[in-house]
């Protein structure tokens, strides 16, 4: 399959078969994410991966009641940091100069850069910090596209629920959203086969 075939044959699945992705697979896809870029490098969001049937069922009961939780493969749970706190940005400035040799004035430029937007009372951190949880999404559903594995994006759920199951300190992350991976069971997944509903590209790019 070429490229735009594979993003044909992914859907948001529905209903999947249990079957397990290899751990190498479930490697390239983590790999995927850890690999998307964001603003600045920051990577301002953490990824929780379980195949803990027993988490898995909590989740499912208390946070999101979408059966595919207790037909996935593995979970993947997005977290996005409520704070980019002084720690986080020195960490990540140190691993900048350490990875590319930089210079001190060369990291001092680059931290004053960020520290605009940081110190941007118009820019809402939190939002920020999620829509860059969202490239990684993207970017692992489009990897699990490649692999021939299928998975569900799921926002529907009780963040609430699910920060206090997994025990996070919401004063610094919260759960944003989930991604189920798995295989498609094409015997009860009513969505399997049904054509993609999209805007004509005329409605969607302008060129100009
Ligand atoms: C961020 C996001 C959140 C979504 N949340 C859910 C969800 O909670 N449950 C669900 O069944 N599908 C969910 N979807 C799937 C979308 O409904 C689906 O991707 C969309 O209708 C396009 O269809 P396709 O992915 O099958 O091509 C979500 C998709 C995205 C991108």
């Amino acid at each position: 399959m070429n490229l735009i075939e594979k993003l044909n044959w992914r859907y948001a699945t529905k209903r999947m078969t249990g079957e397990k992705i290899s751990e190498q697979e479930l490697e390239t896809i983590l790999e995927t994410i850890r690999l998307t870029p964001t603003a600045y490098g920051l990577q301002p969001y953490k990824i929780i991966v379980t195949d803990n049937k027993d988490l898995l069922d909590e989740i499912y009961k208390k946070s999101c009641p979408q059966i595919v939780i207790n037909q996935c493969s593995h979970l993947l749970i997005f977290k996005a940091n409520k704070k980019l706190d002084e720690d986080y940005m020195e960490g990540y400035l140190k691993e900048l100069k350490r990875a590319r040799n930089e210079t001190e004035e060369y990291v001092d430029s680059y931290r004053s850069k960020i520290q605009r937007v940081i110190e941007n009372p118009t820019i809402n951190k939190f939002s920020w910090m999620m829509r860059q949880t969202y490239i990684a999404l993207g970017f692992a559903m489009f990897a699990a596209a490649e692999l021939g594995i299928d998975c569900t994006p799921i926002e529907g759920f009780n963040v609430q629920a699910m920060n206090e199951l997994l025990e996070l300190d919401t004063d610094k992350e919260e759960a944003v959203v989930l991604l189920t991976l798995g295989y498609r069971d094409t015997s009860t997944d009513h969505l399997v086969d049904k054509p993609k509903v999209r805007k004509p590209m005329e409605k969607l790019v302008e060129r100009r």
